[in-house]
């Protein structure tokens, strides 16, 4: 027996991050105290635009609200431009004029990385956990930095970053050296993101639409961690008609 409520949304590229956005507002709506637990990349960047705009210029609530950011690079100093809350603050978090009591993030260069894991864990339930979480998809079906094999239980935690992925950060934030980009990383694990109440899985691109069908059509596996999202009984998936394409197909 399963109470499980889906929602599938897919939209003109065009109107990806106006819906996503809302999706974001319809929540604060509902509930102004939120946790809303956001992620960062291509996927995400216009939708925290949009959702800034529209925040300042509808007058929408948010004294009341936190947010947390999935994962974070470890080992760059708290300002640094890579590091997704500095990219979150840019975008979104200053111009709704956010307070920093509001923000639940991973610090730069913490000591101990399980140690911060554990406390960003802890603020997060003392908030009493995660409302809406937003998530992206990569290539290989990863959602934050739970790569192929994370298994499902893994909680909030510190994990290697392979080759693949310094690579991609390297290309995306312009690193002059792949020396230079971070070798670890702390992120919110599958059991993290299966906790929040409501998930909402964004994909966007003609690039996306292989991994967003295997995922959501295709067996549950920690091979692809994307695909435990078909076990959350609260999911919104939305997509743009590009990253849909495959979903089309397998009708
Ligand atoms: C980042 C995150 C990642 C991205 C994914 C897709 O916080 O959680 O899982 O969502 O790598 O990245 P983009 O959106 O750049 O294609």
């Amino acid at each position: 027996m399963t109470d499980a409520v889906w929602k599938f949304k897919v939209v003109p590229k065009e109107r990806f991050d106006d819906e996503a956005a809302r999706l974001a507002i319809r929540q604060l709506q509902r509930k102004p105290a939120s946790v809303v637990g956001l992620a960062t990349g291509d996927t995400t960047n216009g939708m925290h635009r949009t959702l800034a705009e529209k925040i300042v210029q509808e007058k929408i609530d948010v004294s009341c609200v936190s947010v947390c950011n999935l994962d974070e690079a470890a080992g760059l100093p708290d300002d640094h431009p890579a590091r997704g809350i500095s990219r979150l603050k840019r975008m979104l978090y200053d111009p709704i004029a956010l307070k920093p009591e509001q923000i639940v993030c991973f610090r730069g260069q913490p000591d101990d990385l399980e140690a911060e894991c554990r406390a960003f864990e802890a603020a997060l339930a003392r908030r009493g956990g995660i409302d809406l979480q937003f998530v992206g998809i990569g290539l290989n079906g990863h959602i934050a930095f739970c790569e192929p094999g994370m298994p499902f239980h893994a909680g909030c935690c510190a994990v290697e970053l392979n080759a693949g992925q310094r690579e991609e950060m390297r290309r995306k934030f312009q690193y002059a050296s792949l020396d230079d980009v971070p070798t670890r990383a702390m992120t919110m694990g599958i059991k993290s993101i299966m906790h929040a109440s409501r998930v909402v899985l964004l994909a966007k691109g003609s690039h996306k639409a292989g991994i967003v069908r295997a995922a959501l059509t295709g067996p549950v596996t920690p091979e692809l961690p994307a695909s435990v999202l078909q076990l959350h009984p609260r999911l919104t998936v939305l997509l743009d008609d590009e990253a849909a394409a495959g979903m089309a197909e397998s009708k």
